[in-house]
């Protein structure tokens, strides 16, 4: 099996950014974990994160073919982009939808994902966690 694990804006800033809420983990170090996590199962990961909206649709476009799930966290773009939206609507690989933070405990418009009903599940809160649960989901639904 072969995820893709997709990062949005800012991402890249994990380590720097608003700490008190993300934490001082860098994106190299959860890339690192997730790697390791997913390989402990024989499971392969692709990564690409990226701060333009269209850069991740062109990456999903071209890609789509070679991996057989997808582990999603869009940063911002969650919560409005309906290009993403439409970009997993059109390609026949399931999605999961992840956050590092509780999107549903932060502000107003955090609560809202536009993203959502292209997934197969959303998982929140629970930092690198939330990573290892969709890789956890992806293995299970393997073997039924
Ligand atoms: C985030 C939550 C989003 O609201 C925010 O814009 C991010 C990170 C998370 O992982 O908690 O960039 O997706």
């Amino acid at each position: 099996m072969k995820l893709l694990v997709l990062g949005g804006p800012n991402l890249n800033f994990l380590g720097i950014r608003e700490v008190g809420i993300y934490g001082l983990m860098t994106y190299t170090d959860l890339i690192h974990d997730i790697q390791e996590y997913a390989l402990s199962y024989g499971i392969e990961t692709l990564f690409f994160q990226s701060n333009h909206e269209g850069e991740l649709i062109d990456y999903l476009q071209s890609h789509y073919r070679e991996i057989d799930g997808i582990i999603i966290n869009p940063g911002a773009l969650t919560h409005y982009s309906y290009a993403l939206y439409d970009c997993l609507k059109s390609i026949p690989v399931c999605a999961i939808e992840v956050h590092l933070s509780d999107i549903h405990q932060r502000e107003p418009f955090r609560r809202i994902s536009v993203i959502k009903d292209a997934c197969i599940a959303q998982i929140c809160g629970k930092g690198l966690h939330s990573y290892l649960e969709a890789i956890d989901r992806f293995r299970k639904d393997k073997q039924s």
